[in-house]
């Protein structure tokens, strides 16, 4: 039998799933407490920017196949397998993940829950919440026994978020304890991914919280590599060695790899920085929180990157910000992305702009969410037009048209010739000849 899926949660992980699952030609029911985003979905108007989704949103809603509501007992009713997509953000004031949308959902979902089904986890939470969550199923559900959890971490890049649901590097699932439980949610996901599966993606099978560790762990060791190289950056500006060339010769080493060694600005986004928080906070709880010490270097060292990004604009303009202009390319924390979720850019942006330079910013998509986290800051329609009069320009998001820009032609704009490249993403010799006064981080 085809199973009809719901998903939970329509942000940038729920609705790319809903629609990536209608695309593989399941029915599927996408529900979000918030009713403004359903309506956008349900009219095909992807509410935040993604490659390719708002194309497959389209095609699931005029196939029929893919539909959206707000009420849960419609659901859980149409659901045999549903997916827990919902956000896990960083509370206010600590380190650890507020999981009040994950209970809500749970908590909301279960009482209408009368027949046999799978209640699938996407979300990022802490080691535990699965066991805990399988424990409010048990206690909420009508169908008891029958209503089974499993928890199936996400590991989707926003950018590529498509891509990386439809043909992603593994399937990790997490298994109820008892036996006849786990082998019956293990048939149904094999099932629901079986295409995938078929494609030779590797599907591995857990208890709860080894499928929990093996989510925020993945994003630590990223994190980490980033930062590795930041510090290593640290270093090169002290020794005015080129950490770029670093990189690329450390790269060659198949040990290490070139990818996410690329220094800049460090990481930012919805999820690196408030799962590495989480993952700490979480392993305090745990009693092992010397196993996660080192975390707190890595954050640090990433958030040094931001300050000493300011404090070279700040060098460059003769120690003082007061009566400049700054012109700023990139607010997105990363491109292809719409998202300023404690986006390094805008964060640089906002300090330069509290210290009294007069800062325009401009971001290919991020323009809306930019304007609405740091209203107090000017944009721009353009590159060109953010770095009009600028005495300094700094490029802090490496979308394509940043790097491919003319020097001359943003030369005849700016005040002075003055390029500070957050993400070594330009040509210093290119833009030197063009008579720019050309500095990044980590190179002399
Ligand atoms: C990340 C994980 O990659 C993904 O697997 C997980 O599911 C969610 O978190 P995402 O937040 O979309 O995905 O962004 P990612 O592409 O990982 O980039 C994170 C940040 O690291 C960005 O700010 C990016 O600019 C930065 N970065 C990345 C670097 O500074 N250097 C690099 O070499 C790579």
């Amino acid at each position: 039998m085809a199973y009809r899926l719901t998903v939970i949660g329509t942000g940038y992980l729920g609705a790319t799933h809903a629609a990536c699952m209608a695309d593989l030609g399941y029915e599927v029911l996408g529900i979000d407490v918030d009713t403004t985003k359903v309506a956008r979905l349900a009219a095909g108007d992807l509410p935040f920017y993604e490659p390719g989704l708002e194309a497959l949103l389209r095609k699931g809603l005029d196939s029929g196949r893919l539909r959206f509501t707000t009420s849960y007992e419609e659901v859980a009713e149409f659901g045999d397998v549903h997916f827990v997509c919902v956000g896990t953000p960083q509370k206010a004031g600590e380190y650890a993940a507020d999981l009040s949308f994950v209970d809500g959902a749970v908590e909301s979902l279960a009482p209408h829950l009368t027949r046999p089904c799978l209640v699938v986890g996407k979300s990022t939470v802490p080691v535990g919440t699965a066991a805990r969550l399988a424990g409010t199923l048990a206690r909420l559900a009508p169908a008891g026994g029958d209503a089974l959890l499993a928890w199936n971490p996400e590991f989707l890049r926003e950018g590529f978020a498509v891509q990386d649901t439809l043909q992603p590097d593994r399937i990790v699932v997490g298994l109820p304890g008892e036996q006849g439980a786990a082998e019956h949610a293990e048939k149904v996901l094999r099932e629901v991914y079986g295409t995938m599966i078929a494609a030779g993606v590797p599907f591995i099978t857990a208890d709860y919280p080894t499928s929990e560790l093996v989510k925020v762990s993945a994003n630590a060791f990223l994190a980490t590599k980033i930062s590795f190289i930041n510090a290593m950056a640290e270093v090169c500006e002290a020794s005015h060695a080129d950490v770029t060339k670093l990189s690329e010769a450390l790269s060659y080493d198949d040990r290490i790899g070139g990818r996410f060694l690329g220094p800049g600005l460090g990481f930012g986004g919805g999820c690196l920085p408030k799962d590495i928080r989480a993952f700490m906070a979480r392993a305090g709880e745990l009693g092992a929180d010397q196993a996660l010490t080192f975390l707190r270097e890595v954050d640090q060292i990433n958030i040094r990157r931001r300050i000493r990004m300011v404090d070279l604009a700040r060098e460059q303009l003769g120690g003082s910000f007061t009566g400049r202009t700054v012109g700023v390319l990139g607010a997105a924390f990363k491109p292809d992305s719409d998202d300023v979720r404690d986006s390094p850019a805008l964060d640089v942006a906002a300090s330069i702009g509290a210290q009294g330079g007069a800062v325009t910013v401009y971001d290919p998509k991020a323009m809306d969410n930019a304007r609405a986290a740091q209203p107090g800051l000017a944009f721009g329609t353009s590159a060109l037009d953010a770095a009009r009069g600028a005495h300094v320009v700094l490029l802090l998001t490496e979308w394509p048209e940043f790097r491919d820009m003319d020097p001359a032609a943003l030369g005849e704009v700016v005040a002075e010739r003055n390029i500070l490249d957050g993400r070594n993403a330009l040509d210093p010799e290119r833009w030197r000849a063009a008579g720019w006064n050309y500095r990044a981080l980590g190179r002399p």
